[in-house]
């Protein structure tokens, strides 16, 4: 660990690993390395927990470990769909963005099924909507904050939001164009639907009928024009 660290130092690299996933983990961690206080420590001790680090999971990460994560400028990857599939547990998410650390969504397939960042929004829908359960004085995040974790959440965990994550002027164009009404669409709409209630029924329902072009850095990459108006 000790040469990872120095290799990340020398050259300036991201570092990518799991933290805080499940019980079992923590516990063995702890075991290996009984003079740090933490799983979190370890890292740092390392050299592993920088502003360039992404870590995974996240799931019990206790105060302190929050602060450290925030003072390093470490990200953290939130895999819902894997965090349930393994049974490892329901991140603080809530918790975490209102603390000011960096968050994005991320897949985890294979012990998560799926690898489409919808369906990452969705779950993590549901993981805050679970924790708000279990623990009432939690709010659940709103339909728009899963979103800005998806996108420009993610962009500042690989240290781009300045480069990507949204439509500012002067960034790269990473865009989808979505029909709601395209062919064999999912979603209905109604009279009364307005921008909001459409872009969260393609969140919610919507899949890749919806999307009929791809923009990346600006160039058209896949998809057709619009068959109707
Ligand atoms: C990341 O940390 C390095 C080294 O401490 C620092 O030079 C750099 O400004 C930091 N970058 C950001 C975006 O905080």
């Amino acid at each position: 660990m000790k040469g990872l660290g120095n290799l990340a130092a020398k050259y300036n690299l991201p570092v990518q690993s799991h933290l805080d996933e499940n019980v079992d983990e923590i516990t063995r961690v702890k075991k290996i390395h009984p003079s740090h206080s933490d799983y979190t420590s370890v890292y740092d001790a390392y050299g592993l927990l920088t502003n360039r680090s992404i870590m995974a999971h996240v799931v019990y990460p206790t105060e302190d470990e929050r602060q450290l994560i925030k003072r390093r400028g470490a990200g953290v990857s939130h895999c819902p769909n894997s965090n349930f599939n393994l049974r490892s547990g329901v991140a603080k998410v809530r918790q975490m963005l209102n603390e000011g650390l960096k968050l994005s969504l991320g897949t985890d397939a294979s012990a998560g099924y799926a690898t489409s960042i919808l369906n990452a929004i969705r779950t993590g829908y549901f993981a805050a909507i679970s924790r708000s359960i279990e623990h009432p004085t939690e709010k659940y995040l709103k339909l728009a904050e899963m979103f800005y974790i998806a996108t420009l959440g993610g962009a500042d965990v690989l240290g781009m939001k300045d480069i990507i994550g949204n439509f500012v002027i002067g960034k790269q164009f990473d865009g989808l164009i979505i029909d709601p009404l395209s062919n064999n669409s999912p979603i209905d709409l109604f009279d009364h639907d307005d921008i909001t209630s459409i872009f969260e029924k393609f969140i919610n329902n919507g899949d890749d009928r919806n999307i009929v072009q791809v923009y990346v850095d600006g160039k058209f990459i896949h998809g057709s024009y619009m068959n109707h108006s």
